[in-house]
């Protein structure tokens, strides 16, 4: 038999897992695919995970296709889940193993536990991203490799995740009864005070420009090195002052600043103070993130920095050039958040500009 091992951790299982796990059985021409929420991943934080559980049941309720089994074997399993492990407990003899994987994990796939010994009782099957790295350790196991025949939508569960947390439907990103059960469970609801609060001081159109930063921001924040809560916050907070008609109760405070800020920067400074003052943000690393989203200064923080970057690239945002710089995003973030500051340095150089931004390019090089 034709068996396909798609594992991950579901949180939650989305429309485009199903598509994929669809696919897979019918271009590979599988007899069965078994779909694995994983259990205690090796490369994710557990504490941020939903219940296992619930992450399973959720499965069970996406799929309907008769040749789709949802296995709680690495749920139940003791201690951390391991691709090589799953592989050998469901490899019989005359089976021929298919393991399912994304793109950017084949990239990693090296770092992983018997890495070798995967290729050896399995077809990796790699789902999305045209580009995959093409590296040495990779090159002789090309043979081992088919990349499925699908061109991928970019949809994450972190997307699903903050729309929840955002109170925006999300009936076009999962199944109906996945819905449904995330209803039901108030699932992905930990910011939604938060966010309730947010959505009354801007416009809608900046509430869901602050929920997309968010979703950027939340989906770099691994890479540009920063912890999720923090990330959520400044990226959920970030134009909150953007839609205040009146500033005079702020006067004071920017002329303190003590330097030219020009109209269009106004809204991130005051939002510096006024997340301190409505949402009780002591953390100075969270309200310089505010501060400094638009002009942008020397040395900032990895927080400061992610904001930034989130607000420039978010998918609500349409400039020239601008999928080059999503498509940087996706592997390396310090050089993404260099194009970005140059684009606003072009952008802004026949304007009055923040003495900052001046500043932040002199500092980082143009
Ligand atoms: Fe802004
Ligand atoms: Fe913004």
């Amino acid at each position: 038999m034709k068996i396909g091992i798609y594992g991950g951790t579901f949180d939650p299982v989305h429309n485009e897992h199903v598509n994929i796990a669809n696919i897979a059985i019918e271009k590979l021409g599988l007899d069965k695919l078994i779909i694995l929420p994983a259990g205690e991943p090796p490369h994710k934080d557990v504490a941020v995970l939903t219940d296992a559980k619930r992450r399973l049941k959720m499965c069970e309720l996406a799929f309907n296709n008769p040749k789709i089994e949802i296995s709680s074997f690495e749920i139940d399993k003791k201690g951390k889940s391991y691709t090589i492990d799953t592989l050998e407990h469901f490899a019989k003899d005359d089976d021929e193993l298919f393991c399912v994987i994304g793109g950017d994990s084949l990239a990693e796939i090296y770092a992983w536990k018997q890495a070798d010994d995967i290729f050896e009782i399995a077809t990796v099957v790699v789902v999305g991203r045209d580009e995959y790295s093409n590296n040495d350790w990779l090159n002789k196991y090309l043979d081992k490799i088919l990349k499925l025949d699908y061109q991928t939508k970019e949809l994450s569960s972190t997307e699903v995740r903050i729309t929840c947390e955002f109170g925006v439907d999300i009936s076009n990103l999962v199944p109906v009864a996945v819905n449904d059960y995330i209803k039901k469970h108030e699932l992905y609801q930990s910011h939604r005070k938060l966010t309730k609060k947010v959505q009354k001081m801007i416009t809608e159109k900046k509430y869901i420009h602050s929920m997309n930063t968010t979703i950027c921001g939340m989906t770099m924040a691994r890479s540009a090195n920063v912890d999720k809560e923090s990330a959520f916050i400044a990226c959920a907070l970030h134009d909150c002052a953007k839609s205040l008609e009146d500033y005079s109760e702020y006067k004071k405070k920017l002329k303190k600043e003590n330097m030219l800020i020009p109209e269009p920067v106004v809204h991130a400074f005051v939002g510096s103070y006024l997340i301190k003052k409505e949402f009780n943000i002591q953390d100075k690393n969270i309200r310089n993130a505010v501060k400094y989203h638009t002009t942008a200064r020397p040395n900032m923080s990895q927080l400061e920095k992610l904001v930034y970057v989130a607000d420039c690239i978010e998918i609500g945002r349409d400039y020239e050039g601008i999928e080059e710089v999503r498509k940087t995003s996706k592997n390396d973030f310090e050089k993404t958040f260099s194009l970005c500051l140059n684009s606003t340095f072009s952008v802004l150089v026949d304007k009055t500009m923040c003495p900052l931004t001046l500043d932040a390019i002199d500092f980082y090089g143009r």
